[in-house]
């Protein structure tokens, strides 16, 4: 069983927060909503119960890890990326990619994201030509950065001494039936992962965009997809009574009435620094529509306490930060006791690095409470699987829930599509 909890008691118990007799006013309309995301079904609910997709990935991933693979460079970007990224942030060895090859779980890891070309060259100098296996992630099958990218590393590979053969291991996940990238693994034989027609980018980690890698580092996909089964049924039973659909409510009227336009996420936990970066790609492009939607922004606890929570205790009454707090971390190490006679630094000694970490997060939490800045925790048991599976889940439901709070469509994103198509025109890319 997942263990994932949202307290929202100090969004009402702090000066101004909500109070129960505007969110009594609101239910009406977040049941509605509830009703149009579990009526309309949309594709990422249904995710969490699809087979095939943990599958085909799974099966891969199998043959991917037996062939020797010493690399695997996923390339994509947006969606298409900070998913896959979030998964191994959160649950994979922070230095993974330096462990010796039988201490990792699988082949390194490398995201070919930006079009830096700094980033790409680093990667082409660690992956190993002849242990590389290259995973293309593009629902659209056009988008410039990833085809550029892929482009290069299809190059390097193409060349590479040996001729150890790049269609054997390239893996297209996109569009099952249309694109250029499609057209592409038609002509050169590769290997192709499907990401459904009706779930996008940024709700498409629990499709073969972030299964397939999880899989590959050899982490537990199957409890990815418990994790989000079990929110998906309780969502199904407990409708606008949900936490997670309470909070659409919450961090909405916050914006609204309260002018609290910023949300700011603030995981305790380096390992979740990914996970905001996904969560952020996700409010942001799914609400910033017509004039309306809150600015999520990242943070990371302990070290934004040092650079940012400044601001968030005394600056501007513009923000509400959510906590995201684990509460047994999956290693810990006893701080040892050393210079008694320094009363600053022996009070540490005999205490753990997770105790401090936790205190920390409590001590800013009610810090900013006592301050009259509104806040909100997610709690996880522990960064696992089962956990993140059900936050990725939760976090989507809160999203599509808010879109039809502020009637905006959820699931596009006209607003990028402008700056594309300049960049198509100047490139050079006929018909632009
Ligand atoms: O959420 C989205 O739809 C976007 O962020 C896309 O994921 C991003 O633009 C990349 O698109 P594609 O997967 O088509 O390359």
């Amino acid at each position: 069983m997942a263990e994932v909890t949202f307290d929202y008691r100090n969004l009402m118990e702090v000066e101004g927060g909500l109070r129960s007799d505007e969110l009594d006013e609101a239910r009406p309309r977040l049941r509605e909503a509830v009703d149009e995301l579990l009526g309309s079904s949309p594709g990422f609910m249904r995710l969490p119960k699809t087979e095939e997709y943990a599958e085909a990935s799974v099966g891969l991933a199998e043959e991917i890890r037996s062939s020797g693979a010493t690399d695997f460079i996923h390339v994509g970007i947006g969606g298409s990326a900070l998913g896959p990224m979030a998964i191994q942030k959160s649950l994979n060895h922070p230095y993974y990619n330096t462990l010796p090859g039988e201490a990792r779980r699988g082949p390194r890891i490398h995201f070919a994201e930006n079009t830096d070309p700094n980033t790409l060259a680093a990667i082409l100098d660690i992956a190993d030509a002849t242990g590389t296996w290259v995973n293309v992630v593009t629902k659209s099958g056009s988008t410039a950065e990833t085809m550029a990218n892929f482009l290069a590393i299809r190059g390097r590979l193409v060349e590479a001494p040996g001729n150890f053969g790049y269609q054997g291991r390239t893996i297209a996940t996109t569009d099952p039936e249309e694109g250029f990238l499609k057209e592409i693994a038609d002509r050169d034989d590769l290997k192709v992962l499907s990401i459904p027609k009706d779930v996008g980018g940024r709700f498409s980690v629990l499709t073969p965009v972030g299964l397939l890698p999880a899989a590959v580092t050899g982490l537990d996909v199957e409890a990815l997809l418990a994790g989000a089964a079990q929110c998906v049924d309780e969502v199904n039973e407990q409708g606008a009574e949900h936490a997670a659909v309470v909070g659409a409510t919450m961090h909405y009227l916050m914006d609204t009435a309260r002018g609290r336009n910023v949300r700011v996420m603030m995981p305790y936990a380096d390992a979740l620094e990914r996970l905001a970066a996904w969560f952020v790609q996700l409010w942001a492009e799914s609400l910033g529509k017509d004039g309306k939607g809150s600015t999520p922004h990242g943070a990371v606890g302990t070290t934004d306490q040092h650079s940012q929570v400044q601001l968030y205790m005394q600056g501007p009454q513009d923000k509400v930060i959510e906590i995201v707090e684990v509460e047994n971390h999956p290693r810990d190490l006893e701080i040892p006791k050393a210079y008694e006679d320094l009363a600053g630094v022996a009070y540490l000694g005999g205490h753990t690095m997770a105790e401090l970490l936790n205190v920390e997060c409590d001590a800013t939490r009610k810090a900013l409470t006592e301050a009259g800045r509104p806040n909100s925790t997610i709690r996880l048991g522990t960064l696992s699987e089962e956990n993140l599976g059900y936050l990725f889940q939760a976090l989507e439901v809160q999203t599509a829930v808010a879109g039809s709070l502020y009637g905006v469509n959820a699931f596009d994103q006209p607003g990028v599509e402008a700056g594309k198509q300049i960049t198509y025109s100047r490139m050079g890319r006929p018909g632009y």
